[in-house]
């Protein structure tokens, strides 16, 4: 059980602002990121991999910056919007997890 399935729907492209990177949750107990960046469209689990928490601050948004990196809120590690590879702080070379996605009319779902 990874908390979300093949098919499940993650977010509208016309939701999602460019550049974004929103939590969606998608079962009781986790949460992905789903992040754009031009027509580019990623998600990764929402884990952290320096001390494993959610990146998200506490009014529930993720940091972007310069358009084109997403902060952890706990300490400030840094990673790429679109492949979630460590830019930075304190992930010391360690990246998000990607999720695969389809991008397919207009919406964003779990591949
Ligand atoms: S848990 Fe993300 S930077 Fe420490």
């Amino acid at each position: 059980m990874n908390g979300y399935y093949s098919g499940q729907i993650l977010a509208r492209v016309d939701e999602l602002a460019d550049p974004c990177a929103i939590v969606v949750r998608t079962d009781e107990y986790v949460t992905l990121i789903v992040t754009r960046r031009g027509e580019t469209f990623a998600a990764f689990r929402n884990k952290c991999p320096h001390a494993g928490y959610p990146l998200q601050r506490a009014d529930g948004r993720v940091i972007v910056q310069e358009g084109r990196y997403m902060v952890c809120a706990a300490h400030g590690a840094s990673f790429g919007l679109s492949d979630g590879a460590c830019a930075g702080g304190p992930c010391n070379g360690d990246g998000l997890e990607s999720v695969a996605i389809v991008v397919r009319d207009g919406v964003v779902s779990v591949a």
